[in-house]
C-alpha cells in the first residue's frame, strides 16, 4: 500500500468524572487524512484545509505525532500528509487529538502494522503534548482502540477497553468560542478535598461497572464531577442551563467534553439523544453565541480506513 485515506473521530474526554484517564470515540463527526509513501525521507505536510494550522512538521501536532513514529521505526521511505479537517481546535472534542492519533494509524498501516495500539497511543501522545502542554492519552486511547477507553496508567502507558452499552448515543454542543485546554488546565487547583477524592473515585467506579453491566441508570448516575467541573464550568456560558434542560429532557448524564466548551450528554437511544438536541438548541438559540449540535452513537471501532 502506498497510500492510505483515513477518518479520524472526535473524541470526548473525561467523561465527567474520570479527568485525564477516561473517553469515548464519537461516530460521525471527525478530519479526514490522505498519507502517501514518498521516495524522500521525512514528514512533509502538503496540504491542511478547515482550518489554518502550521504547514512546519515540528510545529505540527500531526507533523510532531508521525516524528516521533518514524524516528522509532526508521522506515526506508518518507510519508507526505494532507489534513482535512473538521473539528475546530479548542472546541473540546479532541482536535489536536485526531490529528495526531489519525496520522500515527495511518503510517502504521503503510509500514505493515510493526506496532500495536498502545505503541501507536504513546507516539501520538506527542503530538497532543504540541497543543495542550503536556503528555495525556484519554483523547487519543478513545481513537485509537474505538469506544470508552480507560487509561491506567502513563508511565508505563496501559490502556483497558471498557464495554459499550449497544444503545448508548451522545448529543454534543459545540459553543463556538474557543477555550485553551493550556489554559483549562491552569485555573485547576493542585490539591483537591479528600472528600471530593472519595466521591469523585466511587463514580468512576460505578461507571466503569455501568459500562460493563449495560445498566444505563447506573451510568448516569455516575457522570458526576465534583473536582474538576466546578473551575471549568465558569469558561462555558450556560453551562448549568444545558445541563438542567438535558436532564429534564431524559438525559442520562451531562459534563464539559474534555476542558471545553464543548458540553457532552449521553442518552439511551436515538430518539432521546434527538429530543435533547431539540431542547439544548433552544437554551443556546437565545443567546448571540453561535453553536454546532453534533449527535452520535458511540464509535466503538475508532479511526476507519476509508
Ligand atoms: N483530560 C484533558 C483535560 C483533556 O481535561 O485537560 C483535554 O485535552
Amino acid at each position: 500500500m502506498e497510500t492510505i485515506k483515513i477518518f479520524s473521530p472526535a473524541t470526548v474526554a473525561n467523561v465527567a468524572c474520570g479527568f485525564d484517564v477516561l473517553g469515548f470515540c464519537l461516530d460521525n463527526v471527525g478530519d479526514e487524512m490522505i498519507i502517501k509513501k514518498t521516495t524522500e525521507k521525512g514528514i512533509k505536510i502538503t496540504k491542511i484545509e478547515g482550518y489554518d494550522l502550521p504547514y512546519a512538521t515540528s510545529k505540527n501536532v500531526a507533523g510532531v505525532a508521525a516524528l516521533a513514529l518514524i524516528e522509532h521505526a526508521k522506515p526506508n521511505c518518507g510519508f507526505e500528509i494532507e489534513i482535512y479537517k473538521n473539528i475546530k481546535p479548542g472546541s473540546g472534542i479532541g482536535s489536536s487529538s485526531a490529528s495526531a492519533s489519525g496520522v500515527v494509524f495511518g503510517i502504521n498501516e503503510l509500514l505493515e502494522k510493526p506496532y500495536n495500539k498502545t505503541q501507536l497511543t504513546k507516539f501520538a501522545m506527542k503530538g497532543e503534548a504540541l497543543a495542550s502542554g503536556n503528555e495525556h492519552a484519554d483523547n487519543i486511547a478513545p481513537g485509537i482502540f474505538g469506544g470508552f477507553t480507560l487509561v491506567k496508567s502513563l508511565e508505563p502507558l496501559e490502556i483497558l477497553e471498557l464495554p459499550t452499552p449497544k444503545n448508548l448515543y451522545a448529543t454534543i454542543i459545540h459553543p463556538q468560542i474557543e477555550v485553551k485546554t493550556s489554559e483549562a488546565r491552569a485555573i485547576l487547583p493542585n490539591e483537591i478535598p479528600l472528600k471530593s477524592g472519595i466521591t469523585q473515585w466511587a463514580n468512576v467506579g460505578s461507571l466503569v461497572h455501568a459500562l460493563h453491566t449495560s445498566n444505563y441508570e447506573l451510568l448516569g448516575k455516575s457522570l458526576t464531577d465534583v473536582v474538576i467541573e466546578p473551575y471549568r464550568k465558569q469558561l462555558i456560558p450556560y453551562f448549568d442551563d444545558v445541563k438542567k434542560e438535558a436532564i429534564a429532557n431524559g438525559a442520562l448524564g451531562c459534563g464539559i467534553s474534555g476542558s471545553g466548551p464543548s458540553i457532552f450528554i449521553l442518552s439511551n437511544g436515538s430518539n432521546a439523544a434527538q429530543k435533547i438536541a431539540n431542547a439544548i438548541d433552544l437554551v443556546y438559540s437565545k443567546t448571540n453565541i453561535n453553536f454546532n449540535i453534533h449527535i452520535s452513537k458511540i464509535n466503538t471501532q475508532g479511526i476507519k480506513i476509508l
